[in-house]
């Protein structure tokens, strides 16, 4: 199996390691460079087009939909046919008012009119852990609740994708562990109102519910070693972590769903490489895609195991400095060998989609 970097012409590779590579450049440009049909997956956080400026910059809303277009359209001709582009995109207000923006409705809209996509399912990650916003509205007027929920839209590439949701089962309710302990005190096969016929084959246990398409992870995590890491070394290397992260486990559920093992997960708005490093940890080869190279270049950190500050300084500088940084190599040669631990795709922790009655057994 090729390695990804070989994916992309020389000397656009920042870092890499046994399964992937970290690119740094504009991703229209590094798109085009990629081959027909190469990737199975692209699964990514776009800079929202929010009102406030972040560090990185935002599209004005009103350009949104067709600056993230050309990504699309790009995206199409690499994709393979049975390959999945999954879009994390959260809402906003317009600018001044209280009342919504459509720019994320537009964007599925333009997707599927315009460059043909198809829509396989619509996902809302709700984050529990979100602060209020805006404070006009939400904490000083009070005339808006709280936004917790970004919509992630799950577009195909052609008319099958590959999926398995048998991958990403989330543990059974109460309710639905003490049916199958003993199922014929609490089940009596039937036909309901709904005329939604079930039988007995419901009380089968087939390891694990099938989740909802409403996936709730916060985005709270503050212990990780590219956090604790980034933090420690602010003063040395002047940056900090990457201000717009998502939780691992948002990326993790459609890798795990959309991909097999050896299958290539690009992100093309790649930030801390939260997505290279899931893709890596389940066994998948990645390539991420940054126009920052700081970024990139701390996101290393997320691929290095817990090398001690000094080496993971150092690391950083150089990257900041040279392409082309062969991880494994730098960390034989500065942390006495030490490979980062690999985990096995299966044994990465399912943090369960929103659980409750509406749970069903598959
Ligand atoms: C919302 S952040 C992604 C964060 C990422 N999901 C994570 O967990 O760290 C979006 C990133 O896209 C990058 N970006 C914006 N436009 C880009 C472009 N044209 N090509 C490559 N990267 C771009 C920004 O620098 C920013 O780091």
């Amino acid at each position: 199996m090729p390695h990804p970097s070989e994916l992309l012409p020389p000397g656009h590779v920042l870092y890499s390691n046994a399964t992937g590579a970290q690119a740094v450049g504009d991703s229209l440009d590094l798109l085009a460079a990629l081959p027909d049909r190469s990737i199975d997956l692209i699964v990514t956080s776009p800079p929202f087009p929010l009102l406030r400026k972040k560090s990185y910059g935002n599209e004005e809303q009103e350009a949104y939909v067709a600056w993230l277009g050309q990504f699309g359209a790009a995206a199409r001709r690499v994709l393979k046919e049975t390959g999945s582009f999954v879009l994390d995109v959260g809402g906003a207000y317009r600018k001044r008012e209280p009342f919504r923006s459509l720019h994320q409705f537009r964007v599925l809209i333009d997707w599927c009119d315009r460059l043909e996509y198809r829509l396989a399912e619509e996902f809302y990650w709700h984050n529990p852990s979100k602060l209020p916003s805006p404070i006009e509205w939400v904490n000083k007027r009070k005339i808006r609740v709280k936004d917790s929920v970004n919509t992630v839209w799950w577009f195909a590439n052609g008319e099958a994708p590959k999926a398995d949701v048998r991958r990403v089962l989330v543990p059974y309710s109460a309710a639905m562990k003490r049916l199958l302990a003993d199922p014929k005190k609490y089940y009596t096969p039937k036909d309901r109102p709904s005329e939604h016929s079930i039988s007995a084959k419901f009380a089968k246990d087939n390891g694990g519910a099938i989740p909802s398409n409403l996936l709730s992870y916060p985005n709270s995590r503050s212990n990780s070693y590219y956090l604790n890491t980034c933090k420690a070394l602010e003063e040395r290397l002047g940056s900090p972590s990457h201000p717009a992260r998502f939780p691992a486990d948002l990326p993790r559920f459609f890798i795990e769903m959309l991909t097999e093992p050896g299958d290539v997960v690009l992100d093309i708005f790649s930030g801390s490489n939260t997505t290279g490093e899931v893709a890596s940890n389940a066994g998948r080869r990645w390539l991420s895609f940054e126009k920052h190279r700081d970024y990139a270049a701390m996101s290393a950190l997320r691929l290095v195991g817990d090398v001690d500050l000094d080496t993971a300084g150092d690391l950083v500088e150089m990257l900041r400095k040279e392409m082309g940084v062969d991880l494994g190599a730098y960390l034989e040669a500065h942390a006495g060998g030490e490979a980062p631990p690999q985990r096995e795709a299966g044994e990465l922790p399912l943090v369960g989609a929103a659980g409750g009655p509406q749970q069903v057994a598959n």
